[in-house]
């Protein structure tokens, strides 16, 4: 890392928060490849971030990646939201380019509708039950002005084989969790790591099988195109567009026919089950502390 070009970062904790790791190499240029992820997925509709007058950044932390948008805030007047108050103050004090607030686990945001022309997050929605993110893909499509543009990531296939892989590693049988990403296409794992952690007691893991995040969030938003491992290498990336007229679902979960799940599916284990917890403990640094 080439300190020099390096501002201030936020302490081990709060990297720590955003990241599951608190190396500042990673925090760093994680970063900034955020940013250049978040742009490739606007280039897709041959648009960029100078395109859109107003962005907010939803689940924001620290600042992880709009510590790299200071250029791009010469055009965009850019917003931050978090639930963590320690980390927007932190950004409140070291990223005057961002106007950044503290928001509540569940909706409403404290911003009129049709507010922002793009919304953009990384590993949010990686950490709600259903019923929080279908709260927050409502109030998303509230604050989005009809035709405005979303950048949000998932943990699909890529983590979720990881998971399953990480479980067989350790001993453990994923038959279980391998039935539901086929069966319901969405796994919220309430025994993971963070028990205990500086999170809400709401805050903990999910996966989204492709197919879901199509049948499900289609009902919210057009989806306009679903890259695999597009963010970072490692979580999905979805490009969303708001629908013209008011704000209202459309559809019900069209065509949602489960589809197989690719290959570690098939190699579940059938070993006794550890605690889960420790297996929790153990998978940590495997899938990145997300
Ligand atoms: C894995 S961190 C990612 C932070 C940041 N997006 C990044 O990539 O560096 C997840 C973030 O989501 C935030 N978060 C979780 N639930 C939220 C909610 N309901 N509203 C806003 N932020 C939320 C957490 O506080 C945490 O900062």
């Amino acid at each position: 890392m080439a300190e020099a070009t390096v501002p201030e970062l936020p302490g081990d904790d709060l990297r720590w928060r955003v990241a599951g790791t608190a190396k500042r190499e990673w925090f760093w240029e994680s970063g900034g490849m955020s940013v250049a992820n978040i742009g490739t997925m606007l280039s897709i509709i041959g648009t960029s971030f100078a395109d859109y007058p107003r962005a907010l950044e939803f689940g924001c932390g620290c600042g992880r990646i709009l510590l790299h948008m200071r250029q791009i805030a010469m055009k965009t007047e850019l917003f931050g939201v978090d639930i963590d108050p320690e980390a927007i103050a932190w950004a409140q004090s070291h990223i005057p380019w961002v106007k950044c607030s503290v928001n509540d686990g569940l909706p409403p945001l404290n911003f009129p509708d049709g507010y922002f022309d793009l919304i953009f997050n990384q590993s949010v929605f990686t950490h709600l039950d259903e019923n929080y993110q279908d709260a927050w893909l409502a109030e998303l499509v509230r604050v989005t002005r009809p035709g405005g543009t979303l950048v949000l990531s998932v943990s699909g296939d890529h983590p979720f084989s990881q998971l399953v892989k990480a479980h067989q590693d350790a001993g453990a049988d994923p038959a279980n969790l391998l039935e539901k990403y086929r069966s319901k296409g969405i796994v919220f794992i309430e025994d993971d790591s963070w028990v205990g952690g500086p999170f809400p007691d709401f805050y903990h893991s999910t996966f989204h099988a492709p197919w879901y995040v199509f049948a499900h969030w289609s009902k919210y938003f057009d989806i306009k195109a679903y890259v695999t491992r597009g963010s970072l290498d490692f979580q999905d990336y979805l490009l969303l567009r708001r629908r013209e007229g008011p704000a209202q679902l459309q559809g019900a979960d069209q065509a949602a026919q489960p589809l197989p799940v690719a290959s570690v599916a098939k190699r579940a284990a059938l070993t006794p089950r550890r605690s889960a917890k420790r297996l929790w403990r153990e998978l940590k640094y495997k899938l990145r502390g997300y």
